[in-house]
């Protein structure tokens, strides 16, 4: 039998044991599952179940909402905002990872707190980037910030992307870099991290359905000149698309691709590599799943696979190709 590779995004964080420990629900602790033998399924060099004993028997506190400054709030296009804030340098650190993201709010009603991918955090002046897509109930409210008002801010959370070890893993290699509409965002700091690990990178931008790359000037930085393109046709993978994966992998020996975009691109793209038989390209992708408490509580974010389990998107980090096997997205 093989067993599936998963993890937890928390473990071996303050913020571990978390309220899935308290009720017999851990991803990972076998014994904090109800078990009595120990099984853990994925040892990350600390004990779930004997940090739970010292704490108590209990959950760790868990993140806090802080109220910061904004230092400007800026409307890019219809209907797409850039906020920078100023936050607490300790957070500012915690969000410079791969996937971190935060759940803000303009008041204290907590029912309007809406997650956010951090496009980048500068730790030198505690500054976080955000662009966001203005699509509904709470990120229509989103529009009233204004440059010197406060935001509320509830984080870190660090499960953006699913394929983070694939990421953190890569070093000296060539990687291929495909980000669609507001998930250039969040491709951000994946680019940041592989350019850290002298990969080089080749990034191609399907911008629809903004008008700009917003995330142009940003990428530049890191000495990478995007180029613009289309990804998707008729919800398929494009024929650029395709020219641009076959070639990528014939040219220049790809040995990740990051997928910046809803899961529709995530899967046509495995979908290809299957065709190719390439199997064997790691993968990270954006984590699409509705998110309302980030804490394994509310369910929001949860998907049902065989064998009635239940994974819980917020915590459980795990290789983009074992989250879409088997499911429907359209
Ligand atoms: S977002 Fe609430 S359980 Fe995952």
């Amino acid at each position: 039998m093989v067993k599936e590779k998963v993890d937890c995004i928390d473990c071996g964080t303050e913020y571990c044991p978390c309220k899935l420990a308290e009720s017999g629900e851990c991803i990972l602790c076998s014994q904090l599952q109800g078990k009595c033998f120990c099984d853990c399924l994925n040892w990350k060099g600390v004990c779930i179940y004997q940090e739970f004993h010292y704490n108590g028997m209990k959950a760790k506190e868990g993140r806090k909402a802080i109220t910061c400054n904004v230092i400007s709030s800026e409307i890019i296009e219809n209907e797409l905002i850039m906020i920078k804030i100023n936050a607490p340098h300790k957070l500012a650190l915690d969000l410079v990872k791969p996937g971190s993201y935060i759940f803000i709010r303009t008041d204290e009603n907590h029912f309007f707190d809406v997650p956010i991918s951090i496009m980048s955090s500068d730790i030198e002046n505690n500054i976080i980037t955000l662009v966001i897509e203005v699509r509904g109930v709470k990120t229509k409210r989103l529009k009233d910030i204004k440059a010197g008002g406060t935001i509320v801010i509830r984080g870190p959370y660090w499960n953006g992307i699913f394929g983070l070890d694939n990421v953190l893993g890569q070093r000296d290699g060539n990687c291929l870099v495909l980000g669609r509409g507001i998930g250039l965002a969040p491709m951000m700091p994946v680019i940041r991290k592989l350019v850290a690990n002298k990969n080089e990178v080749d990034l191609y931008a399907d911008i629809i359905p903004f008008k700009n790359n917003f995330a142009k000037k940003y990428v530049e930085e890191f000495g990478i000149f995007p180029r613009q393109t289309i990804l998707l046709d008729k919800g398929k993978l494009s024929e650029e698309g395709r020219f641009i994966i076959r070639n990528s992998i014939k040219d220049k020996n790809i040995k990740l691709i990051h997928l910046a975009g809803a899961d529709i691109l995530t899967y046509s793209v495995i979908e290809y590599l299957d065709e190719l038989d390439r199997g064997d390209i790691l993968l990270s992708c954006c984590n699409n799943f509705k998110m309302c408490c980030g804490e394994g509580v509310c369910g929001a974010c949860t998907a049902r696979f065989s064998g009635h389990r239940v994974k819980r998107f917020c915590k459980l980090q795990s290789d983009p190709r074992s989250i879409f096997e088997g499911r429907r997205l359209i």
